[in-house]
């Protein structure tokens, strides 16, 4: 571990494990999420923390922006609603207060921008409130943005000139899969979606996408596998199972660990680092609120999501090297390196 603190609270007013990792500040300000899911055991949800935390430090460092990586996990029992979320939403804010402004928080998987309202009870360190309440609101659709950017790389670097006609599953419609969704078929590409909510369904029927069954999905044919859910799945019993030319999705942590990244170069599937593709968030987030970038700022470096994943992909294939491993050589140096860049 080299996180440079892990705080675990039992919050006051849930009960519940309430997990703060702030993996790093030499670049400045630790951001990211608040996870909110039920975990068998806390020390799970400590696990992922951890690996969120880390990752989070590499997608600032490589979307130029002047932050380190942080990620607050609340460890659930079961579903929270109602007055039990307020409690937990409450205690978050505490334990993000705690850290006087070193760490900053904003919503993630299980969690939302009114979500956010109750942790600002206790804490201005949090992102994405809803914009009449001075926020700028739900980041996933700027996520969505930069997935494109970065999908769009991808299928230069295979060779194509764009997305039409370009196979793509995605792996999840949630709130960055259903906007994905929708520019992926704008772009031409030929859809084909599934999520373990079989409702959304409906979103493939509009869109003229194809609908497969979740357990199916990700081992079907296609160009582009598109993983837009939770994480971990790719690992090394499943690598061989996949029929594709590249994996680009916004997803966080969609390896078990980095050394899958060399299973999948082995095989010549394109593996684009999710802590690139995924970047589209903070930098709608942080953009909007802390630097006061304009809409049209913020669009730049959405797309300059492409640019870099771009760059990381050349530098990989002249070395024959994963991507994966470019990536995190140049989120080192950067974090190493003072700040410079805005
Ligand atoms: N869920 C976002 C991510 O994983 C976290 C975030 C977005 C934090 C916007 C702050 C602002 O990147």
């Amino acid at each position: 571990m080299n996180h440079e603190q892990v705080r675990i609270h039992t919050g006051r007013r849930s009960g519940l494990p309430v997990i703060i990792a702030v993996h790093s500040t030499a670049r400045g300000q630790a951001v990211g999420g608040c996870r909110l899911k039920t975990f068998p055991h806390w020390k799970d949800a400590l696990d992922d923390a951890l690996r969120l935390a880390a990752a989070m430090t590499d997608k600032a460092a490589l979307a130029g922006l002047p932050h380190g990586g942080g990620k607050t996990v609340i460890a659930s029992d079961g579903p929270l609603s109602g007055e039990r979320r307020r409690a937990a939403l409450r205690d978050v804010g505490d334990a993000v207060e705690g850290f006087g402004g070193l760490y900053a928080t904003g919503p993630d998987s299980g969690t939302s921008p009114t979500d956010m309202n109750v942790i600002a009870e206790r804490t201005a360190h949090v992102f994405c409130r809803p914009p009449e309440n001075g926020g700028s609101g739900d980041s996933s659709p700027a996520t969505a943005v930069g997935a494109l950017a970065a999908i769009r790389a991808v299928a230069h670097d295979l060779g194509r000139a764009d997305l039409n006609g370009v196979r793509c599953t995605l792996l999840g419609a949630g709130a960055v899969g259903t906007p994905l969704a929708r520019l992926l078929v704008k772009a031409g590409a030929t859809l084909a979606i599934t999520d373990v909510d079989d409702g959304k369904k409906a979103l493939a029927d509009e869109l003229g996408a194809g609908w497969l069954a979740p357990d199916e999905a990700p081992w079907a044919e296609t160009d582009i596998l598109v993983p837009a859910a939770l994480g971990g799945l790719l690992g090394p019993d499943t690598v061989g199972r996949l029929r594709c030319a590249a994996v680009a999705g916004p997803a966080n942590n969609q390896l078990t660990d980095d050394t899958v990244a060399d299973l999948l170069h082995g095989r010549g599937i394109l593996f684009a680092p999710d802590v690139i593709v995924s970047a589209g968030g903070i930098i709608h987030g942080l953009g909007a609120e802390l630097y006061r970038e304009t809409p049209e700022q913020i669009d730049v470096r959405l797309a300059g999501i492409g640019d870099t994943l771009a760059e990381v992909l050349a530098t990989a294939r002249h070395d024959g090297v994963p991507p994966l491993r470019v990536a995190r050589d140049l989120a080192r140096a950067r974090t190493l390196a003072p700040v410079t860049e805005g």
